[in-house]
């Protein structure tokens, strides 16, 4: 162990959270639990996390490392497993995990996903990560399919000569996939899911289902019935959103763009285009 008590080894992740600093991070976003949640540390160190939990709350925590499994639990009085966090065999299923993991993004997605298979719907886990956890569009995506996610900065030098930026995120199987504290990564994600022509045009005006609604009446000769727009559309509609017909007769009826000529008939509008 380095002579930093908050430092065991930066080769194996072995940076430890502040009690203090733990303590307001359980407060901030774990404030609700009640005696009837099990929290679990899932790489739990010297068990800074496990000792920040108020007492009545039932915790334990998993640790790799035999020495500081028990110094863990000697700190918190808790019971900690010595073991993989991802394999080990745990003596109850959480309802709630929080902690700080190591900063390896194998690793930790190992983590969250035994977190995911152990918890039930609400189920949430809290972590301190790298703020490279959530760098592009697609990763977070990849997390929203089967967590609501929010995240908050935190400072870097909470930690002793820690480089990179960091962040507390939560983790929630709601089912929802909502994303707070992560603008603009559901829009790049979408944006890149779309042909690469309504992408371009997108760097120049504002909304994909303008341009792909006026594409699609474009190659059906400037005018069409709905449902002919609905077909040109759905090959290349960029999302997965179940509602995008709704959102078609929304685009044509709220846009300048188009014009209702009849009843479930559409056109360009030219004077709009001309002027
Ligand atoms: C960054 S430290 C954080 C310790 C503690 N959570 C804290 O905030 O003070 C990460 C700890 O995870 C342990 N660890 C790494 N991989 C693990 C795994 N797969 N399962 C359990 N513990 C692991 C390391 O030995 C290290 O003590």
């Amino acid at each position: 162990m380095e002579n930093n008590p908050l430092v065991a080894d930066r080769d194996r992740h072995q940076w430890f959270t502040p009690v203090w600093a733990a303590k307001a991070l359980v407060t901030a976003h774990f404030g609700d639990l009640t005696d009837e949640d099990i929290v679990v540390e899932p790489t739990c160190g010297s068990g800074n996390f496990l000792t920040a939990l108020p007492k009545e709350i039932s915790a334990f925590g998993v640790e790799v490392d035999a020495a500081l499994a028990d110094l863990a639990r000697r700190n918190s009085g808790r019971m900690v497993l010595e073991g993989d966090f991802r394999t080990v065999e745990l003596p109850s299923r959480p309802t709630a995990a929080i902690g700080n993991p190591p900063f390896n993004m194998d690793v930790f997605d190992g983590i969250l996903d035994r977190c995911h298979d152990l918890m039930d719907r609400d189920g949430r886990a809290g972590f301190i990560l790298p703020a490279y956890a959530f760098q592009t569009a697609s990763r977070v995506a990849s997390y929203a399919r089967r967590w609501s996610l929010e995240q908050e900065m935190i400072p870097r030098n909470l930690f002793p000569g820690m480089s990179k930026p960091l962040c507390f995120a939560v983790f929630r199987k709601d089912g929802l996939g909502h994303l707070r504290g992560f603008a603009l990564y559901r829009e790049l994600h979408d944006v890149h899911s779309m042909p690469d022509y309504v992408a371009d045009e997108l760097n120049h005006c504002g909304s994909a289902w303008s341009v792909i609604v006026s594409r699609a009446l474009e190659e059906l000769g400037g005018s069409a019935a709905l449902s002919e727009i609905y077909a040109a559309v759905e090959p290349r509609r960029p999302t997965g959103n179940s509602w995008w017909r709704e959102k078609i007769r929304q685009t044509l009826s709220r846009s300048s763009e188009f014009v209702k000529l009849d009843r479930g008939y559409w056109s360009i509008n030219k004077d709009a285009m001309a002027a």
